[in-house]
């Protein structure tokens, strides 16, 4: 099994999705000691936005060999090969102005690719990636999960399904401005979650 490891969180040590991905992972890597995990800290270092020359190139003929433009993909290709190649997607998103962090935008932006992870064909759009599951864990300081404010779980959830990626599973930390004791059971209760959900694996 191939997990690809993602955390989005400007934050270091005061990240709460940061402290939650982690627990995931060590309590997976307890079950398979053995198990491949590919790290990207995108909150420190974050993949670039796409641009004027990435989009003429990304949208190219698939045929075409010009050189420049396999240039102006290369790191592109790389993220989204990395994700094709991905069994468990594991994402630490932070909620940000009700959504995904710009660096969680920006990762999307470089991955989500025509004729790499979906493809549009005479019936409509077609997603490429199959088999894989993709757990999100978010935190939010306020409670927003199932409210109008929420635009991170129902955009995530649309554009993984939009690549193909649709058994998704949610992990939210909520709460976690509300006072030292809503940030702490909001913490334990989805870290008890997802050591659950690694048990599992
Ligand atoms: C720039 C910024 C915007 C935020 N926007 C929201 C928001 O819209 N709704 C919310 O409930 N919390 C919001 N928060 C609080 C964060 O979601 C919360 O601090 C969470 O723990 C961030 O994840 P992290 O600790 O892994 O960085 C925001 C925090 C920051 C820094």
């Amino acid at each position: 099994m191939k997990v690809l490891h993602i955390d989005a969180s400007p934050r270091t040590v005061r990240s709460v999705t940061r402290k939650l991905t982690s627990a995931f992972i060590n309590a997976l890597r307890v079950k398979h000691p053995g198990l491949k995990v590919t790290h990207h800290d995108i909150g420190h270092h974050p993949p670039a936005f796409i641009s004027d020359s990435w989009v003429g190139a990304a949208f190219a003929p698939a045929d075409h060999n010009d050189p420049a433009m396999k240039g102006v993909l290369h790191h592109s290709d790389e993220l989204t090969t990395e994700l094709m190649a991905t069994d468990l997607l594991v994402i630490g998103s932070p909620m940000h102005n009700f959504t995904v962090s710009a660096s969680l935008k920006a990762w999307i932006d470089q991955v989500v690719r025509t004729d790499m992870t979906f493809k549009i064909t005479e019936a409509g759009v077609e997603p490429l990636l199959k088999g894989k599951k993709a757990i999100i864990v978010t935190s939010r300081g306020g409670f927003v999960a199932g409210t109008a404010y929420d635009f991170q779980e129902p955009y995530l959830r649309t554009i993984l399904g939009f690549i193909g990626i649709t058994d998704v599973t949610f992990v939210h930390a909520e709460g976690v401005n509300e006072g030292e004791q809503a940030r702490e059971t909001a913490m334990t209760t989805a870290a008890a979650k997802l050591i659950e959900l690694a048990k599992g694996w």
